[in-house]
């Protein structure tokens, strides 16, 4: 993750763009000089959060599972982050009730590395795979919630991701997406930003130069998506998918 006006500064001057495979090294690097110094270099407050062994699982996360599988059995809400960087953003505490929070990343071996260098022991290790490739990991209908933040739009395929956040939710669950619009236009379509994310009637649409993908059509009727502006934070949307559990009573068959 270079700098935003770096990466504009070398687009415009250079009139080149990043490889994907150089924007994972750069992605590497970044993470690399932001966990050192206690996160002064990035920001200590949250390093501090993701460090907590008591880092509270969210409220809007909290209202997923209060609506989802874990909720009708009283068991552990399973919830999965997808693209979770070495400190996942997604907290696990929440007191009377088990949450128990899968991270996983593609770099996640280098994260170990850095981790290692640094002596650092997160709360939660980020494991190793792709958003393209959970099924080669994880069981399908497996999760009660599924979250990415600020990471689909650093993969190689989005639509494939998303596909793959659906199969391993569980019927009845629920899928959270929170990103910045149409970041790779933002940023010249340099290293890992190779795809746009945005808003239209409420689907999730992934665009770049070639491709035009809507959610909705990809994911079909087995599937409600909602997709709005977060009022909190400029140019950023988030994304619900809930995967409709046709066994319940008054959820039409898909
Ligand atoms: C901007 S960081 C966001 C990290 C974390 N979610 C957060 O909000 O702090 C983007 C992350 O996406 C990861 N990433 C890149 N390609 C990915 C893919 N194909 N599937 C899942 N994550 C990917 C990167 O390795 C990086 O850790």
């Amino acid at each position: 993750m270079i700098p935003r006006f770096l990466q504009r500064i070398r687009h415009l001057v250079l009139d080149d763009t990043t490889s994907y495979d150089q924007g994972l090294l750069d992605e590497a690097a970044f993470w690399r000089k932001s966990l050192a110094n206690g996160g002064r270099n990035w920001d200590a407050a949250a390093f501090r959060m993701r460090m907590d062994p008591k880092f509270e699982f969210q409220p809007h996360l909290r209202e997923l599972a209060d609506k989802s599988p874990a909720a009708r059995s009283g068991g552990p809400v399973q919830v999965l982050d997808v693209g979770a960087g070495p400190l996942s953003a997604v907290g696990h505490h929440w007191p009377g009730r088990e949450v128990r929070l899968t991270a996983v990343d593609p770099l996640a071996d280098t994260f170990d590395q850095i981790l290692a260098e640094l002596d650092l022991h997160p709360p939660t290790r980020t494991r190793k795979a792709s958003g393209e490739d959970l099924l080669g990991v994880f069981a399908q209908d497996t999760f009660d919630i599924v979250v990415c933040s600020n990471a689909l739009d650093h993969s190689r395929d989005p639509l494939l991701c998303v596909r793959q956040m659906f199969a391993v939710t569980r019927p009845g669950g629920w899928i959270f997406l929170w990103h910045y619009r149409n970041e790779a236009k933002e940023e010249g379509y340099a290293g890992l930003h190779q795809w746009n994310l945005d808003e239209e009637r409420g689907d999730l649409v992934l665009w770049n130069r070639e491709h035009r993908n809507s959610t909705r059509a990809a994911l079909g009727p087995a599937a409600v998506v909602d997709t709005r502006p977060d009022p909190a934070v400029a140019r950023a949307i988030i994304t619900r998918i809930h995967k409709r559990d046709t066994s319940l009573p008054g959820n039409p068959t898909p």
